[in-house]
């Protein structure tokens, strides 16, 4: 299958009332299981970040779903991966932000040692709705000062404008919804 003819948007699944009545949750468990896709999505990511010029030392991937797209992505990349997690599970010492949650908040850590400081940064996550959780990373990765060089998300929900919330990089992201 041609990289540019195949739509990523068909194999992932939309599931109505998911986690709450009125909310459609996009699944891209669908598009994970089915190989050619698999194949597709990272690819074509990789291709993007390739033809915008953005190069990086490092992948920073957020708990949970940016553990499956950052990895493949450092490895094509010739970077490292680093991963964000959410609070307690980092053994060693770690650099701690909050960030707001629908209700209260909740926060994000990364290894104080992960990051050499003066890196260059990629931040790549499933998805960006409201940015909150990419904008937490983004405070991780300077907290260790590093440079955020842009963002990556395999599906961005437009209605929440999560890009006003992120810092002027480039951002890369393969399918859109309104
Ligand atoms: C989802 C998604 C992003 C985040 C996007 O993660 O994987 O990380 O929400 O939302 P935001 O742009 O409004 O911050 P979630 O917190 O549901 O956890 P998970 O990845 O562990 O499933
Ligand atoms: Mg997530």
């Amino acid at each position: 299958i041609h990289l540019l003819l195949m739509d990523l948007k068909s194999l992932i699944r939309d599931v109505p009332d998911f986690p709450k009545p009125g909310i459609v949750f996009r699944d891209i468990t669908t598009l994970l299981r089915d190989p050619d896709g698999l194949k597709h999505a990272i690819d074509s990511f990789t291709q993007k970040f390739f033809h915008a010029g953005i190069n990086a030392d490092y992948i920073v991937g957020m708990e949970s779903r940016g553990f499956i797209f950052g990895p493949p992505l450092a490895y094509q990349m010739g970077a490292g991966f680093i991963p964000v997690r959410k609070p307690g599970k980092l053994p060693s010492a770690v650099y701690c932000i909050e960030y707001e949650l629908e209700y209260g908040t909740d926060c994000l850590e990364i290894h104080q040692d992960a990051l050499h400081p003066g890196s260059k940064v990629l931040i790549v996550d499933d998805l960006i709705a409201t940015g909150g959780t990419a904008n937490a990373t983004a405070r991780l990765v300077k907290k260790s000062g590093c440079d955020v060089v842009g963002f990556g998300f395999i599906i961005e929900l437009q209605n929440f404008q999560g890009r006003k919330n992120l810092p002027n990089v480039p951002i890369i992201t393969l399918v859109e919804y309104l």
